[in-house]
């Protein structure tokens, strides 16, 4: 079934930086979210975390670099159990290295806490982590911007092929039309605040209608990038 949220809006410092939203994704979707930095992408992902979750729906967030949602001082099995906690999830070490395999991070130790392993598996643990619950929705901010490009794609590549096979839907949010037009089969492109366009991403790349699809699509030096 669709997913749908309606009235997505926000308002920092007095001043309206998302103005009111609705979007949709279909089971499986992935869907890109570009725009200029400052757009309001980063707000329009968080408010549609919260507004899902406020409705008991089962979404997961990955943020822009893994410090944000690991704590240098716990190991990566302490975080892997609080997240089998918080989602009221019984010890299911089949599940586990389900996910580690396929994000490959099978090899890592567990008992380290997360500067003990490298940049590139620490952020796909977190995405192990979002996808324990089997979300619907996958939220992912800019996740390998703190990346090398070679590491980069290769999480990406990861994240791909273990979203293949599932129902759960994918919002990549990312500056980079580049990354995204290899990966998402829907383009929403945000202005000041708003989404300017909301279109199948060929479609989007080849015609782009807004002034800012115009401008990212202008931008094609990513077409040699590997991710
Ligand atoms: N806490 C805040 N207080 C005031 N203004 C804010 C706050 N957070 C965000 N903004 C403003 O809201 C707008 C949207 O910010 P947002 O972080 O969503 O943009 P973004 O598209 O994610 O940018 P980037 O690509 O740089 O991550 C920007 O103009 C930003 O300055
Ligand atoms: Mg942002």
């Amino acid at each position: 079934m669709a997913l749908s949220v309606s009235g997505l809006s926000a308002v920092r410092s007095g001043r309206i930086v998302l103005h009111d939203t609705t979007l949709q994704f279909s089971p499986a979707e992935r869907v890109g979210l570009v725009g200029a930095s400052g757009s309001g992408k980063s707000t329009l992902g968080h408010a549609l975390v919260d507004a899902l979750r406020a409705r008991g729906e089962r979404v997961a967030f990955v943020p822009q670099s893994p410090d944000d949602a690991l704590d240098p001082l716990r190991s990566m099995d302490f975080h892997w159990q609080e997240a089998e906690r918080a989602l009221d999830l019984s010890h299911d070490r089949a599940r586990r290295e389900a996910l580690f395999a396929a994000l490959a991070i099978g090899h890592g130790d567990l008992c380290k806490r997360p500067w003990g392993w490298s940049r590139g598996m620490q952020q796909r643990f977190v995405i192990a982590l979002a996808l324990i619950g089997s979300p619907v929705l996958i939220v992912l901010d800019e996740p390998t911007s703190a990346l090398d490009p070679v590491v980069a794609a290769d999480t990406m590549d990861l994240l791909d092929n273990t979203l293949d096979g599932t129902d759960t839907a994918a919002l990549l949010i990312t500056h980079d039309l580049g990354l995204a037009a290899r990966r998402v089969e829907r383009l929403l492109v945000m202005d000041g605040g708003r989404v300017v366009e909301d279109a199948p991403t060929a479609q989007l790349l080849a015609h782009p209608q807004s002034q800012a699809a115009v401008s990212l699509a202008a931008h094609r030096s990513w077409v040699s990038l590997p991710c």
